[in-house]
């Protein structure tokens, strides 16, 4: 049974669907336009964006993961990647972004910024404040197939340990996490970026965009 080094099944991600990230995706963005995606798993999303019209770029450190996805793809830890080119927009997505560690955020974030384009949007996919105050062990629901629950929610100053138990078609899965409380203001300060608006209601998905563009994450001119 293939799990990524965060603790991710691989079997799990081929069953779930996607559950709306697309399409917020493709509205917050050109039509048409070149997205990087930073672990990208096995394609949920990134299928469905190239179905949407974007030429995709996706990235993830799991070869066994990423042997499933139907488009331009790279094998890489986020943090070490350089393409050397940009994009119109770079998707972080499924909570990457509240790690537990500062350093591994930097890195994400710093990634992040020097792939995009001038009027580049960084799409960010996070738990915010408030969900840290509101999550239970117990809550979940279902995604196609999968019956998802929330177990052993543990609260530690701003960090968050929990298990996610997957089952379907009489499998079980298990995937322990711990994640960060982020400010949003902080957050973007620490990579030089600027907040671009709310993309969703919830507050679940934000944009952002590079303050100074051409400035690289350790300030030495692009
Ligand atoms: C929770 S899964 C989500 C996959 C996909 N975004 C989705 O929503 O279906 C997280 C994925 O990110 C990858 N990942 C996590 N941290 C990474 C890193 N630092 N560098 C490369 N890939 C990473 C994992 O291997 C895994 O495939």
């Amino acid at each position: 049974m293939d799990v990524t080094a965060d603790g991710c099944s691989v079997e799990v991600y081929l069953l779930l669907p996607p559950a709306g990230e697309p399409e917020i995706v493709h509205a917050a963005v050109p039509a048409g336009a070149s997205i990087l995606e930073l672990g990208c798993g096995t394609g949920r999303v990134t299928h469905p964006l190239v179905e949407l019209g974007h030429a995709v770029v996706a990235v993830d450190d799991s070869p066994e993961m990423l042997a499933h996805v139907r488009a331009a793809k790279v094998l890489s830890r986020i943090g070490d990647l350089d393409l050397g080119r940009t994009f119109d927009a770079v998707l972080l997505g499924s909570h990457l972004v509240n790690t537990a560690l500062d350093a591994d955020r930097h890195a994400l974030l710093a990634a992040a910024r020097r792939h995009l384009a001038p009027s580049g949007r960084l799409l960010v996919e996070w738990h915010p404040p408030e969900w840290f105050d509101a999550v239970a062990s117990g809550q979940g629901g279902r995604l196609g197939a999968v019956e998802v629950e929330l177990a052993d929610v543990v609260r530690e100053g701003d960090l968050l340990s929990a298990a996610v138990r997957y089952s379907a078609g009489g499998r079980q899965w298990s995937q322990e996490f711990t994640c960060r409380r982020l400010g949003l203001g902080t957050l973007l300060a620490s990579a030089d970026l600027i907040f671009d608006g709310w993309l969703t209601d919830d507050r679940t998905w934000f944009a952002a965009q590079a303050r100074r563009w051409g400035w690289r994450n350790d300030h030495r001119p692009a």
